[in-house]
């Protein structure tokens, strides 16, 4: 079977990731989390005391932010860092760094190069628009904002971190305008995009709609 990009875009919250994984393992592809990656250079800058808004200092900063992906784990300058990426903290800051070209350019090319010669599901903002503009499958999963903050309160109290549920939306909120008001590959439904509304959907739907256009378009 040929080598096929599946590309997965959407807002925070809306579920990518979780889907990701399962399409990843029933379809036997590579899964690039995407925002793991923004996610490491945000926490570059929180380890080395950069303000997240001195933006030069972090584009100074890039050839010494080394990311390495192996199996499941995110490494960050040989460090296993997947639990620290995915704390309040980060995720606060994370929308800032991925507003910054350079941080873009370096990732986007890494994205590239990890998938050559692979069949694989990414999933991010700007995998259809920007990153892939010609994978073979686009999907644009959304959902409301309220739904999206409900699930992340019940994921960090799955990892033992208690966030309310009023700030979690306010911060959902504030990244969907950051990520989708930014100059540099801002989050959009490609053109060509399915959308699909996992606000009433479980995550068992979720799969099974998505894997049912990949079917339909890749026939696997
Ligand atoms: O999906 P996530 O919450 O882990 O993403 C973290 C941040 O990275 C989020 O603010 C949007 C940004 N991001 C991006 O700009 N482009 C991507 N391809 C993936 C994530």
């Amino acid at each position: 079977m040929k080598n096929y990009i599946v590309a997965l875009d959407g807002p925070a919250g809306s579920g990518k990731s979780t889907i990701a994984k399962i399409i990843a393992k029933d379809f036997n592809l590579t899964y690039l989390d995407t925002g793991a990656m923004y996610r490491m250079v945000a926490l570059y800058t929180l380890q080395n005391n950069i303000n997240i808004k001195d933006s030069k200092t972090i584009i100074e900063s890039l050839p010494k932010i080394n990311m390495d992906i192996v199996n499941d784990s995110f490494i960050l300058n040989g460090v296993d860092v997947s639990k620290e990426i995915r704390t309040p903290e980060v995720t606060k800051i994370v929308s800032p760094a991925a507003a910054i070209k350079e941080v873009r350019i370096k990732l986007v090319d890494l994205q590239r190069e990890i998938s050559k010669g692979k069949k694989v599901i990414l999933d991010g903002r700007d995998i259809g628009t920007v990153v892939f503009p010609n994978a073979d499958v686009k999907i644009f999963l959304v959902a409301s904002p309220e739904e999206r903050a409900k699930r992340r309160v019940k994921d960090y109290l799955s990892k033992g971190i208690t966030e309310d549920f009023k700030t979690v939306l306010a911060d959902i909120i504030e990244r969907d305008l950051i990520d989708s008001s930014r100059k540099e590959s801002p989050l959009k439904k490609a053109h060509d995009a399915i959308e699909i509304d996992s606000s009433f959907m479980n995550i068992q739907e979720c799969v099974y709609s998505i894997e049912t256009i990949i079917y339909s378009i890749i026939g696997e």
